[in-house]
């Protein structure tokens, strides 16, 4: 199945193959998303998804751990490292 993924920032759509990993599209086709450690450590990889929540990996204890610090108040923030793409998304670098 393939599914649709809105770069807000770099102003394009990609049509990828579901269940992959955000990282492994992002490395595939770079977006303005950066990645650090990968790993629920440095924060560096935060998204705001516009659209499509549902449509992620469902958030796991070491995420929340970090989001609680860095976007307590927003439930539209990601990992991006953490995230895998099952549907449709819209997604930008969180502020
Ligand atoms: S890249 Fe470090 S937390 Fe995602």
């Amino acid at each position: 199945m393939l599914v649709s993924i809105n770069f807000e920032d770099d102003q394009k759509t990609l049509q990828v193959e579901a269940n992959q990993r955000l990282t492994k599209i992002c490395d595939e086709h770079p977006s303005s998303i950066l990645f650090g450690c990968r790993c629920v450590a440095c924060g560096t990889c935060l998204i705001e998804v516009v659209s499509g929540m549902e449509n992620l990996t469902p958030v796991m204890d070491e995420e929340r751990i970090l989001l609680d610090v860095l976007a307590p108040d927003n439930p539209n923030i990601r990992l991006a490292c953490q995230c895998i793409v099952q549907g449709d998304i819209r997604i930008r670098v969180a502020d």
